[in-house]
């Protein structure tokens, strides 16, 4: 037999209501807040993922599924959805009407992680990217999206922030951050090593216990913005508390990805056994469009894990609402399948959820079945039925039973389904 890829998983039909959920979730989001789809291929170049992700930043550096294509061309699975987008964005003049432009999607990602509870090779993520507008109000209007989305399932994460400013902003405090490593840098991690020399921000999230030591006296990023980043900042925290959004300033956090300016935040909830907190994360993301050869374009989004968040649901206990039950199952005992399929049809034409014997049960054992898969109705019709012109009619919750004419079924399942 041949198994499953480790750290893949079947969306299987017993749990493909979660993700009817999300997707109808999505579409209400969208509604809403007015956003527009768009879906991007699985596999881009890999360039596209080196200059926007960032060579310093662990996707590139050890989990992209790279390959070559029998064109001799670089190939990536996609390992995150804002770069894709963000191609599509300058390749389709998607910015040359009306701005901002608000999109979303839902889509795979591919990361060679170590596979663990909330951690897959390949996941999917619920991502909007607005572009165009760097305000407080797309910001917070951001953000927002983003609680709407969990509250549609029950969830209300605290939000982590951290700003990390403007260009001169963070190329003065990656300065600061160097020289506060340097004395101690035989003593860090090999990664920490590059990312001294390549983004020195993420050695703030090193995962290393002795890199961790060294840098929680770190200077803070908060402490060294310019009045400008500094005013923004406040602002956002301000705007935050007067929604009672509970935020929480997290002074490490830099976001694993390198394109990020600005403003940044994770979704997390701390009393979770997932092993991994961050249920999404996000953040603007002001160079990237220019830097990809579009017009300079600011743009702020996030990514939620799907995967996660059903994890996370199931460990808190909390159902998402599935209606799997059908509205009527016609039993048939008769050689005339013509009769039935037409009826049947006419069922479905009028809107009811219908299933019927496919399986040429016993009349006995159809109505068992029609018991397991939860039918609300059961029309039962046999030889005697269709001579007579009539449909027995049975209410599986209360056992009670009609016999009425054909033509009357129809009204009789509309006034009482
Ligand atoms: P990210 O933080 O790398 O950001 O991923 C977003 C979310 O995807 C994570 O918070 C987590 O819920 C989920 N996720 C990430 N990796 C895995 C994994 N291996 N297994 C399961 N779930 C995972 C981004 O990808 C950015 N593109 C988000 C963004 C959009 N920023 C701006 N716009």
């Amino acid at each position: 037999m041949i198994n499953i890829q480790k750290g893949t998983k079947d969306m299987l039909p017993k749990d493909s209501y979660k993700w009817q959920k999300v997707r109808s979730v999505m579409w209400e989001i969208m509604r809403k807040y007015n956003l527009k789809e768009i879906a991007t291929p699985v596999f881009e170049s890999t360039e596209l993922f080196v200059r926007s992700d960032g060579d310093s930043s662990d996707i590139v550096n050890k989990e992209m599924y790279t390959f070559e294509d029998k064109g001799g061309r670089s190939i990536t699975l996609k390992p995150e959805g804002t770069a894709g987008v963000v191609r599509s964005f300058i390749e389709n003049g998607l910015g040359n009407e009306i701005l901002p432009v608000k999109l979303c999607y839902i889509s795979p990602c591919y990361r060679y992680e170590k596979p663990q509870a909330g951690r897959l090779r390949e996941h999917h993520q619920f991502g909007v990217e607005v572009f165009g507008a760097n305000s407080l109000a797309s910001d917070i209007e951001t953000i927002l999206i983003a609680f709407d989305f969990y509250k549609a399932f029950g969830i209300e994460p605290s939000i982590h922030i951290n700003f990390l400013g403007c260009d001169d902003c963070k190329a003065k405090y990656k300065e600061l951050i160097k020289e506060f490593v340097r004395d101690h840098l035989d003593k860090m991690c090999p990664d920490c090593h590059k990312r001294y020399e390549q983004n020195p921000l993420r050695i703030l999230d090193c995962k290393s216990p002795i890199c961790k030591e060294i840098v929680a006296g770190a200077p803070k990023m908060s402490e060294h913005l310019c009045d400008k980043c500094s005013t923004k900042f406040t602002d956002i925290k301000k705007m935050l508390t007067s929604l009672n959004i509970k935020y929480e300033h997290d002074v490490k956090l830099v976001r694993g990805l390198d394109y990020y300016t600005d403003l940044v935040f994770e979704f997390v909830d701390n009393d979770v056994t997932l092993g991994q907190n961050a249920l999404g994360g996000g953040g603007r993301y002001d160079n990237l469009v220019e830097s990809l050869g579009g017009k300079p374009t600011p743009v702020i989004g996030f990514g939620i894990g799907i995967e996660r968040m059903l994890l996370y649901l199931e460990n808190k206990g909390i159902d998402i609402p599935n209606d799997d039950s059908i509205d009527v199952y016609v039993a048939s005992n008769t050689d005339n399948e013509h009769y039935i399929i037409k009826f049947v049809k006419s069922l479905r034409a009028k809107g009811f959820r219908v299933e019927s014997n496919l399986m040429d049960r016993s009349f006995k054992s159809q109505f068992k079945y029609a018991d397991k898969i939860k039918a609300k109705f059961v029309v039962a019709i046999g030889e005697d039925e269709i001579n007579e012109n009539k449909m027995s009619i049975k209410n599986m919750a209360t056992g009670e039973q009609v016999k009425i004419w054909s033509n009357d079924v129809e009204e009789y399942l509309r006034k009482n389904v």
